[in-house]
Parts: structure tokens; sequence; C-alpha cells
């Protein structure tokens, strides 16, 4: 994965994002995250350490997610896209490359309130505003699926408090919410379907899918989901299109998200492959060489609501089409 982003070093962060080795959201989306929590009256029960760490269908749990969670998942995705110690640049440079310019689809997969999603946008602006990256102008359009509604409602509202601030450098959004189950695979490729004609109607070649903190949903969750994320890659793999995927976790101590993303990209580029469970995990039959196990990374960070500095770890499975 070579591109010009490859020149683009950790050293590189403007302060108001990476200090002292700590992490910061930019400042507009804690703000709209403040402010929309302040709007909702739940800002008064904001506690990083309770619980609403999977989010999930009922109001509830989306509540409790978007309260907080939130910010965590943001900035975990932050970490991951931004690179600060330089340790998986290639991750880096696929992010800022497929986003750097031009027209992009994003599928954003269990999207839910679309912290992760909202934090790459945010980074991309927030380098663009201190002038690190090219300020060409971007048009993503995101395709949000989940089977909760109201957190997608979240994902509009929080979008819609920092729109202004992407527009202003270069960055247009449109966001195409859609609520399905994704363990329904025939409901998952009608929305799929949906995506590629509007992607083909505006003759747009890139895409790039997000998959944001979904291992609350436990390997059994996640597997259920896996027939709809393989039509996902079998849609994505076609030779006509430039894809990328971004799979984000919190540490999960296990090696069955790797084993699904291993699927995944097999799945992208078009490889044989045979998938199984083995143990409390898969196995995967195939020629080629299968990813290496993702290392989790371990980081602090900001919270802008309470003033204190936060431990967070992540790990990350990203690859190309081609
Ligand atoms: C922890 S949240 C992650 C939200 C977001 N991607 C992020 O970056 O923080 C997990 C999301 O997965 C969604 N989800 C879980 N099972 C699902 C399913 N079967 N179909 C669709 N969405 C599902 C939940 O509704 C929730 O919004």
């Amino acid at each position: 994965m070579s591109s010009i982003f490859s020149s683009f070093f950790g050293k590189d962060l403007p302060p108001s994002i990476w200090k002292s080795n700590v992490l910061y959201l930019p400042v507009q989306l804690s703000t709209a995250h403040g402010d929309f929590l302040t709007k909702k009256n739940w800002m008064v029960n904001y506690d990083p350490e309770a619980s609403g760490g999977k989010g999930g269908e009922s109001a509830e749990e989306a509540q409790e997610h978007v309260t907080h969670r939130f910010l965590n998942s943001a900035a975990r995705m932050q970490f991951v896209c931004s690179d600060p110690n330089d340790e998986q640049p290639e991750f880096r440079a696929m992010i800022l490359d497929q986003l750097g310019d031009g027209d992009i689809c994003l599928l954003d997969l269990a999207a839910g309130n679309g912290a992760g999603t909202l934090a790459i946008l945010s980074l991309l602006c927030e380098l663009r505003s201190h002038d690190k990256i090219p300020k060409l102008p971007l048009n993503v359009s995101i395709c949000g699926v989940d089977y909760s509604p109201s957190a997608l409602t979240y994902y509009a509202e929080l979008l819609g408090d920092i729109t202004p601030w992407l527009e202003s450098f270069g960055i247009s959004v449109t966001l195409n919410l859609n609520v399905c189950d994704l363990t329904i695979s025939g409901d998952f490729s009608e929305v799929f379907e949906s995506f590629i004609d509007a992607a083909k109607k505006n003759n747009v070649k890139r895409f790039i899918c997000v998959i944001s903190a979904i291992s609350g949903a436990k390997k059994e969750g996640v597997e259920q989901m896996h027939d709809s994320f393989k039509i996902a890659a079998a849609g994505l793999s076609n030779k006509s299109r430039s894809s990328s995927w971004l799979w984000v976790e919190p540490h999960v101590g296990k090696s069955w998200p790797s084993k699904f993303a291993d699927s995944l990209r097999l799945t992208l580029q078009k490889v044989v492959h045979k998938f199984r469970p083995k143990g409390d995990s898969y196995e995967i039959e195939t020629t080629v060489p299968l990813l290496s196990p993702p290392e989790t990374r371990s980081f602090d960070w900001h919270d802008p609501h309470n003033d204190r500095t936060a431990k967070s770890k992540v790990f990350v499975m990203a690859f190309k089409s081609n």
C-alpha cells in the first residue's frame, strides 16, 4: 500500500489532537457530542465507566451507547487513523489516500451512532484545517446500516452538527440511513443493491467499508452477521471498483475477529478459501498467507466531558481489494 501519504508521520499531527502522548478529539466533534447530550438532558448521566458498550436494538441501549461510549469509540478510530507513534502507518496512508479527494462511497456496517466514521471525517477535517493535508474537494456518500433506528437518528444529528465545519474545509457528506438487521442477509442484500445502484448512478468507483466496535455482539452475534458482511465483500470485489476495509475494535483477547476479517479479505480479493469453526474460534483453509493476528495497542486520550485522561485499547484489521 504505497501512497503520497506514506510520508505523513505522527510528528505531523497538530497538537490540537495529539499532545504529550495524549489523544484529543477535534474540539468540533467533542463539542457536538457535548451539545447533543446537554440538549437531551443526558450529560448529567455521563459516566464513561458505565455499561452501554455494545449498543443494541432497543432505544435504551442506543441511548447508553451514545452517552457513555461515543467518545471512546471515536478516540479509538482516531488513534488508528492518525497513528501518532507510526506503529501501523500503512493503515493511516490507506485512509488518507482513499479519503483524500474526489467521490467515495462509504458503507458503515453496524454504524450505530456513527462514532467511528464521524471520527475519521473529523480527523481529516482537523488535518485540513492545519494545512497538514491538501484541501481538495471530497464528497463522501455514507450508507449507514444498523438495526437501531434511534442510534441512526443520533448519527444524523451529530453529523448535522459538524457539517458546516466539514464543508468549510471542502468535505461534503451525504448520509443515507438504513434500518436493517444484519443477521438477515436477504434484507441486507436489498440495502447493498441500492447502495451500489446509487454509486453507479453517480459514477463512483471508490469504496470504503467501515466496521467499528461490533465485538460487543460476541462471536455468535458476529457469526450471524457474517453472511451480510460477505455479500458486501463480494459486491465490492468487482474489478471495476477500488475498495478498502477498515475494522476497528477494542481489545477482546480472542482470535475470532481476525478470522472473520480474513474471510472477508479473501472474499474481497477473490481468493478461494474455506472458513469453518475450530474450538472457540475458526480456521481458514487457503493457499495464500493469512493476516498476522492484529496487535492490541494501548493509548491515553483526553475526555473533554470530565477533563480526565482515560486509557483505551484498540486493534485494527484493514485490507484492500487489490
Ligand atoms: C458498539 S455499537 C458500535 C457503533 C459504531 N459503529 C461505533 O463506531 O461506535 C454496535 C452497533 O451494532 C449494532 N448491531 C448489533 N447487532 C446488529 C445486527 N444484527 N444488525 C444491525 N446492527 C446491529 C448495534 O445496534 C450498535 O449500534
